[in-house]
């Protein structure tokens, strides 16, 4: 079982992320030098995956015209000798075998990865949610595809989740298998205490059966109106396997103000242009508090 194919849910109205989102989709603004997406298809390509398929809306051809050549701008570059600009702007353009499919209503997260049923036809694949940049030494997806081809069964990534902050996730009944592997046989949408299975829950990354679409294509909406990629993930888990993988890495909610800036304050820490003096201005700040 070969996982060559991710699909990377980006239709959302970035609501959280207003007034910025209101014109450059919430994917498009830059952390640090880059894009949030592009860290999001760079850990998929690093993970071996060939052709990635974004689902968009209306609102963000900024990405198509990002992931795309633009002949003019390279041409003035490599006048200029800018080269690392150039290799840069060619680099993002070239990552992966980029397509797009439009959501054409904001039905919910099943609803999108439904939109994806043509594109990944009759094999495994990964999602990728656009919110949830991951900084890990291997990248979050590949662990998760290590574990399905092992287990030849599903993967979601999941981490333990404060009590008190799980009603924003998902919840997971799992049952350990190994270390940072559990089999997963049921899960609830943004529980009430009285529905919370296990401190577990999805953060932002699976490996799917094709199976879930059919279950997508019938399924009732749930919480918030919206058609929940949890609910369907709970009737393929009593159908076929699912393995949880409590994931190495750190995940930042991008699609919040607080996540955005705690990933743009920790890539630029590590990013060597930027790094040392942001290390050196940070301690100096903190003195003036
Ligand atoms: C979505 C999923 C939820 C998951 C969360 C974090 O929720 O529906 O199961 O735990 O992402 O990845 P949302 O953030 O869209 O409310």
């Amino acid at each position: 079982m070969k996982v060559r194919k991710a699909v990377i849910p980006a239709a959302g109205l970035g609501t959280r992320m207003l007034p910025a989102t209101k014109t450059v989709p919430k994917e498009m603004l830059p952390m640090v030098d880059k894009p949030v997406i592009q860290y999001i298809i760079e850990e998929a390509v690093e993970a071996g995956i060939e052709d990635i398929l974004i689902v968009t809306n209306r609102a963000k051809s900024a990405m198509d015209d990002y992931f795309d050549y633009y002949p003019e701008l390279e041409t003035r570059l490599n006048q200029a000798g800018k080269d690392r600009e150039l290799h840069e702007v060619r680099r993002a353009a070239d990552l992966a075998n980029i397509f797009y499919v439009r959501q054409k209503e904001t039905k919910g997260l099943g609803h999108a990865i439904w939109r994806a049923k043509r594109f990944v036809g009759d094999e495994p694949f990964a999602v990728l949610l656009g919110d949830d940049v991951m900084r890990a030494k291997k990248p979050v997806i590949g662990q998760l595809i290590e574990a399905a081809e092992k287990y030849e069964a599903s993967a979601v990534g999941v981490q333990h989740v404060a009590t008190e902050a799980i009603s924003k996730y998902c919840s997971l009944k799992v049952e350990p298998l190994e270390e940072r592997i559990f089999r997963t046989t049921d899960m609830v949408e943004k529980p009430r205490p009285e529905q919370i299975f296990s401190n577990y829950a999805i953060l932002g990354r699976y490996v799917l059966s094709s199976a879930i679409f059919d279950i997508l294509e019938d399924l009732e909406p749930g919480y918030g109106g919206e058609i929940q990629l949890t609910d369907g993930l709970k009737k393929l888990c009593q159908k076929e396997k699912m393995v949880a993988v409590d994931f190495e890495g750190h995940r930042y909610d991008t699609g919040n103000l607080r996540g955005f800036l705690e990933a743009t304050i920790d890539f630029a820490m590590e990013h060597p242009e930027t790094g040392a003096w942001l290390k050196e201005f940070v301690r100096a700040k903190a003195k003036t508090l």
